[in-house]
């Protein structure tokens, strides 16, 4: 990258020139036109591991969406009608979504999900596309919504909120289908974790192998808006607390809450954003403030039930969208949700009458898109469970706040935990069960302007963890669901002028370089009954890129990934390294020995 040095150098040279406030990371539109096109379009992708099901040919598959959506913002989303496919019955014991999307022309990434009578079942972003085209695939396996994929007649929405018009052209053409398996074991005997298809009248397979997800609950309760807009809610500030009132069902023996949030507008970098006060004192009038610090919570009837803080996906435009190119970052295109496990607070919840279930996040300014569904299973065998919670133990979060700058130049650390426990007991057909969960989280943000603010260091640590633990009355553990997270970030931004002027003496506004350097990564490990995962996800990227305004005029960037995951069927890694758009480096095994 000798290219890239020299631009290093540049930035030295030109540091005592006044230079755009330092507000990066930003979000940027690709317009730079490659001076040879290639004709043909390019695939774009995630790095992820293959679903079990890959193996498998699926018994059916239904197109549910065939869509264009273009200038489709502030408009309702696009509906359909879903009906189970009349050619192969339930039951079946995996579903998978399928996502292709193609697109051309000059356009921001955009976000978009799709519901099933209001459920959010995937949340996935746009790449940016090419004068000449892009394309690419996503699956998720959507077993886990069998209840509503066993419905007639309801609707299924998809909204993708994008924008089109003389300078963004691009449309995003999407066709998703659902793959329908009726076999559970591959050909090659590759096992799967126990996940079958729901059976009404079997409550102990529910119960006598906890853990979440073993079986797809038995009914879901989106909590979400109108649809109007789409169902997600739309928070624009920490006061935008959203609420939906849930009865929940007398004989309901088991509740997780699987929250979508993704984050938008002057909150989508929240992890860099500066407090107010350097803000206010510097004069600058970006609306990207609050400092870094972002918790989304659940409360019910005004009780805190639980939180997380989200994994920061960088979106395909953000920083520099040339590292994203044609590997997305993170999540990009399969957004996490996470499950928060309520059970314990059952006690007080099958009382038969209206409970408010609320979402917000703390210190949000616009925007963030957050829903969650309710997943319920039943006891089938009665229509009234007991209940009783026991333990509610939630200490109020610590935080620190450091800050330390004069004009500019300065730096920010916030340190932030949270631990709590609860516990409750149901008491069903099946026995007396005990779920003890706890959720602990720390956090580290830390924030450097240099240069006159030209210079910003973000860096960020993430550890989760969540257990959930079932006894039986002997005492006994007979389910166990643990999923502990690491988010490292780590984000620099250099910002360099450019000659105002060219020979000419003509006037080039705004423009500007921005030299980046990007590392982050997704780390889980999971233990759900006698199933576990280990995952180790992380990119480092860097590069510079010249920009107008908001538009990527010219750069150079390059990707590294290593995508390693593992559990107990077997292995699978994948290392890939991108240069200016194109993957000059793949290297994929499924040796557990070389998996490091
Ligand atoms: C620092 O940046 C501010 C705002 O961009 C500018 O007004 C000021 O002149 C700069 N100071 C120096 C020493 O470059
Ligand atoms: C599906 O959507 C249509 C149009 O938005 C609406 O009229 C209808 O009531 C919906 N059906 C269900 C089952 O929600
Ligand atoms: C901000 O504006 C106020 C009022 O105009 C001025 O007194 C102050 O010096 C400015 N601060 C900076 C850092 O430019
Ligand atoms: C269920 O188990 C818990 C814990 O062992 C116990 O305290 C509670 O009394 C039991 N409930 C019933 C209805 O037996
Ligand atoms: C980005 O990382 C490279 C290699 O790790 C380093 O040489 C360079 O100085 C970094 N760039 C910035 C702007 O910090
Ligand atoms: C792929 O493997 C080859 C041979 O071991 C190695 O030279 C190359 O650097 C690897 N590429 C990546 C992206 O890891």
């Amino acid at each position: 990258m000798g290219y890239y040095y020299s631009a290093y150098v540049l930035f030295f040279l030109f540091l005592v020139r006044t230079v755009p406030t330092s507000t990066a990371p930003d979000h940027f539109l690709k317009t730079l036109k490659s001076p040879k096109p290639t004709p043909e379009a390019q695939e774009f992708f995630e790095l992820t591991n293959p679903l079990p099901s890959d193996h498998l040919t699926p018994s059916c598959s239904l197109t549910i969406i065939h869509h264009s959506f273009a200038n489709t913002i502030n408009s309702p989303p696009f509906s359909t009608p879903y009906s189970p496919p009349s050619d192969c019955p339930p039951p079946w014991p995996r579903v998978v979504l399928e996502l292709r999307v193609s697109s051309s022309g000059d356009q921001y990434d955009r976000i978009a999900a799709i519901w099933l009578d209001g459920a959010e079942i995937f949340r996935t972003s746009t790449a940016e596309p090419t004068e000449s085209g892009i394309f690419w695939r996503v699956r998720k396996d959507i077993t886990r919504y069998s209840s509503l994929l066993y419905e007639h007649k309801i609707n299924v929405t998809m909204m993708l909120e994008n924008v089109v018009n003389n300078i963004y052209t691009g449309v995003y053409d999407v066709h998703v289908s659902f793959l329908f398996y009726k076999e559970n074991i591959s050909p090659n005997g590759v096992r799967f974790p126990s996940i079958i298809s729901p059976n009404k009248n079997n409550y102990e397979l529910v119960t006598s192998d906890l853990g979440f997800f073993k079986t797809p609950s038995d009914l879901i309760i989106p909590i979400c808006d109108d649809g109007k807009r789409g169902y997600w809610f739309k928070v624009e500030s920490e006061s935008d607390v959203h609420v939906k009132r849930v009865r929940f069902p007398k004989n309901t023996l088991q509740v997780v809450l699987e929250l979508y949030a993704s984050f938008h507008g002057n909150d989508e970098f929240w992890y860099s954003n500066p407090p107010n006060s350097y803000i206010r004192l510097n004069n600058l009038t970006t609306g990207r403030g609050n400092g870094a610090y972002r918790e989304v919570f659940v409360t019910i009837d005004g009780k805190f039930v639980g939180s997380e803080l989200v994994f920061p996906v960088v979106f395909t435009g953000g920083i520099n969208p040339l590292f994203w190119e044609p590997i997305v970052a993170i999540g990009d295109f399969n957004l996490p949700s996470y499950d928060l496990d309520l059970t314990p607070f059952l006690g007080w919840l099958l009382d038969g009458k209206f409970h408010d279930i609320r979402i917000g996040v703390d210190d949000a300014i616009s925007f963030w898109l957050v829903n969650a569904n309710l997943h319920i299973w039943l006891d089938h065998g009665t229509s009234k469970v007991k209940a009783k919670s026991v333990v509610y133990n939630n200490p109020a979060l610590t935080i620190e706040r450091q800050e330390a700058f004069r004009l500019l130049d300065g730096s920010f650390r916030i340190k932030a935990k949270r631990k709590s426990e609860f516990a409750g007991w149901v008491k069903s057909k099946a026995g007396n069960f005990t779920t003890i969960v706890s959720q602990e989280f720390r956090v580290i943000n830390l924030i450097r302007f240099y240069f006159n603010g030209t210079y910003k260091v973000v860096k960020q640590m993430v550890k989760a963890k969540r257990d959930s633990r079932i006894r039986a009355d002997s005492g006994n553990l007979v389910g166990r669901a643990v999923t502990r997270r690491r988010y490292p970030l780590t984000v620099i931004t250099s910002t360099v002028p450019l000659p105002q002027k060219d020979s000419l003496g003509s006037k080039k506004e705004d423009m500007y370089m921005l030299i980046t350097n990007v590392s982050h990564a997704l780390n889980e490990r999971r233990i759900n009954g006698d199933y576990w995962s280990i995952l180790y996800n992380r990119q480092n990227s860097e590069g510079w890129m010249k920009v107008r305004g908001h538009s990527v005029l010219s750069g150079e960037a390059s990707t590294w990934q290593r995508y390693n995951y593992r559990d107990d069927f077997g292995c699978y890694s994948r290392t890939v390294l991108a240069y200016n758009g194109k993957l000059i480096g793949d290297n994929t095994t499924f040796s557990c020995a070389s998996s490091t």
